[in-house]
C-alpha cells in the first residue's frame, strides 16, 4: 500500500510511518521541516517512499497535497490518508489567546483534514480499498478545559472520521479515529505547554499510538483509544453523566497545571 502520512517529521506522525513501512508499505510523508523528514526518510526501510514538503494551513501547498492524493496512476495512487499534522493552543487557552490561535488550529485540524480526505476518498472507493487514519484527542470527549477550541476541533475529527467509516462499511475502504492521551512528543512544547505535572502512569509513547491505531486500522475499527489508563478513561466517560465527566477532566487539568507552574 502506498500511505500519505501529514505531520511525519515529529511525534506520532512519524511513529506512523515508521510502523508503516515495516509492513512494507510506501510512504509519501508530509509537514514543513524538510530536514526532519529527510532525516526520517534515510531511517525508513524499504524503498519508494517520497517527501512533500508542505505547508497545510497555506492554501496553495494544501492544494498541492491534493493533487498528490487524485494521482489515480497504479504507481502512484495513495491508498491511506494519515492526518497527524496538528498544534495545541499556548496557555491560557480560547479566551487566554488571540482567536487567530484558535483559527490556525482549525485550518489544520478541521479545514485540511476537509479538503484532504475529500480529494483521497473518490479514488480509494473507485479502487475499493484504503481508507483514513485521523489523528483526533481523548479531549475530543472531555471539553472541560481552556482549551476548548482544542477539544472541538478533536471532536469534530472524530466525527468526521466515524462517519466516514460508517459511509464506507459496505465497501473495502475504512476510516479509523485514534483518540490518544498524553503522548511523548514536540506538542507541549511547541504549544508553549508545561507538561512536567502529568503523572507519568498517564503518558504513552507515540509508537504505542501507532501500534495501537494501525492494528485498529487493519481491523476496520471506527475509534481506537490506545493505552490502558486512557482506555479506563474512556469507559468512566461513557458511564457517567457528560456533566460529570466534563468537570472532573476539568479539575484533574488545572491540578496538573499547579504541579507545573
Ligand atoms: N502529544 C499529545 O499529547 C497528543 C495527544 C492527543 C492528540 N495529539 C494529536 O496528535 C497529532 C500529532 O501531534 P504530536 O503529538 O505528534 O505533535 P508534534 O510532535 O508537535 O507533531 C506535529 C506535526 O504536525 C506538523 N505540522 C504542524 N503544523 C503544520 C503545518 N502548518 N503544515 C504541515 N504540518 C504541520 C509538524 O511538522 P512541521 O512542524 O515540520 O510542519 C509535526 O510533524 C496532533 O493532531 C495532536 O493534536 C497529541
Amino acid at each position: 500500500m502506498r500511505v500519505l502520512v501529514t505531520g511525519a517529521s515529529s511525534g506520532i506522525g512519524a511513529a506512523l510511518a515508521r510502523k508503516f513501512a515495516t509492513r512494507s508499505d510506501q510512504l509519501v510523508l508530509v509537514a514543513r521541516t524538510e530536514t526532519a523528514l529527510t532525516s526520517l526518510l534515510n531511517q525508513l526501510p524499504g524503498s519508494g517512499h517520497e517527501l512533500l514538503v508542505a505547508d497545510l494551513m497555506n492554501a496553495a501547498d494544501l492544494e498541492r497535497v491534493c493533487e498528490r492524493l487524485r494521482a489515480s496512476d497504479a504507481a502512484r495512487a495513495v491508498d491511506v490518508l494519515v492526518h497527524s499534522a496538528g498544534i495545541g493552543l499556548p496557555p491560557g487557552g480560547y479566551l487566554g489567546n488571540d482567536v487567530e490561535a484558535s483559527q490556525a488550529m482549525n485550518v489544520l485540524s478541521i479545514d485540511a483534514l476537509t479538503k484532504l480526505a475529500h480529494a483521497a476518498l473518490p479514488g480509494m472507493l473507485e479502487r475499493d480499498r484504503g481508507g483514513l487514519l485521523t489523528v483526533a484527542s481523548i479531549a475530543g470527549f472531555l471539553p472541560g478545559t481552556p482549551a476548548i477550541t482544542y477539544s472541538a476541533s478533536k471532536a469534530w475529527a472524530q466525527t468526521f472520521g466515524e462517519g466516514i467509516n460508517y459511509l464506507t462499511r459496505q465497501t473495502g475502504v475504512t476510516s479509523t479515529v485514534v483518540a490518544p492521551g498524553f503522548v511523548r512528543s514536540g506538542f507541549h512544547e511547541r504549544a508553549g505547554l508545561g507538561a512536567s505535572g502529568i503523572h507519568e502512569v498517564m503518558w504513552c509513547t507515540a509508537e504505542q499510538v501507532a501500534a495501537a491505531a494501525v492494528r485498529g486500522f487493519d481491523r476496520g475499527r471506527a475509534l481506537v483509544v490506545p493505552g490502558g489508563v486512557w482506555k479506563t478513561v474512556y469507559a468512566v466517560y461513557r458511564l457517567t453523566p457528560r456533566s460529570w465527566s466534563r468537570a472532573w477532566f476539568a479539575k484533574y487539568m488545572a491540578w496538573t497545571a499547579r504541579r507545573t507552574a
